[in-house]
């Protein structure tokens, strides 16, 4: 191991798929998307952490999981800044920034109070119609929400 390694703050890992540079205040939220509460091997996560270019910033490390990139992407909505890096024997193997997807399904919830999805049981769904902006257009009612008022489930 080398010194950076050994400054590491929280544990460097064999094995696995690292989430770095997550917003503050979004890390929890990173977890449920891609479902991780449920996972049965060691997960680190660290949240207000230092960060150069981002002031504070969040982090989580799975264990001997390796994502799609269908599933990488879905985080972008909360977390546009994220790097997923797959690490393989304590080695940095790979770095991708996520992309935001051309639609999104049960993470957003629609702006339109009257929406049949604040009313019944139906999943949310909706096509990104602004990707530099982040305006997002109703599956059920065609209403956009744009970025300011994204409320997440
Ligand atoms: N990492 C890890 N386990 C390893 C190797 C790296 O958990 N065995 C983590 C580091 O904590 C870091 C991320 O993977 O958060 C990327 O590692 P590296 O590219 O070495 O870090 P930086 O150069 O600092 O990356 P950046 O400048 O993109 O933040
Ligand atoms: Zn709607």
């Amino acid at each position: 191991m080398n010194t950076k390694k050994k400054e590491l703050k929280v544990s460097a890992i064999a094995n696995g798929t690292v989430i770095d540079h997550i917003p503050q205040g979004h890390v929890s939220k990173v977890m449920n998307i891609l479902n991780l509460e449920n996972f049965e091997d060691q997960i680190y996560f660290g949240a207000n952490l230092d960060s150069k270019k981002y002031g504070k910033k969040g982090i989580i490390k799975v264990s001997n999981r390796y994502f799609k990139d269908s599933e990488i992407n879905k985080i972008a909505i909360v977390a546009p800044t994220a790097t997923m890096i797959e690490i393989k024997d304590y080695e940095v193997i790979k770095k991708t920034s996520v992309k935001i997807p051309d639609e999104v399904i049960g993470i957003v919830k629609c702006f339109n109070p009257k929406c049949v999805t604040n009313h019944e049981n139906v999943i949310t769904r909706f096509t990104i119609i602004d990707k530099e902006n982040l305006k997002v257009k109703c599956h059920y009612c065609e209403k956009i929400t744009k970025k300011e008022h994204i409320e997440f489930l």
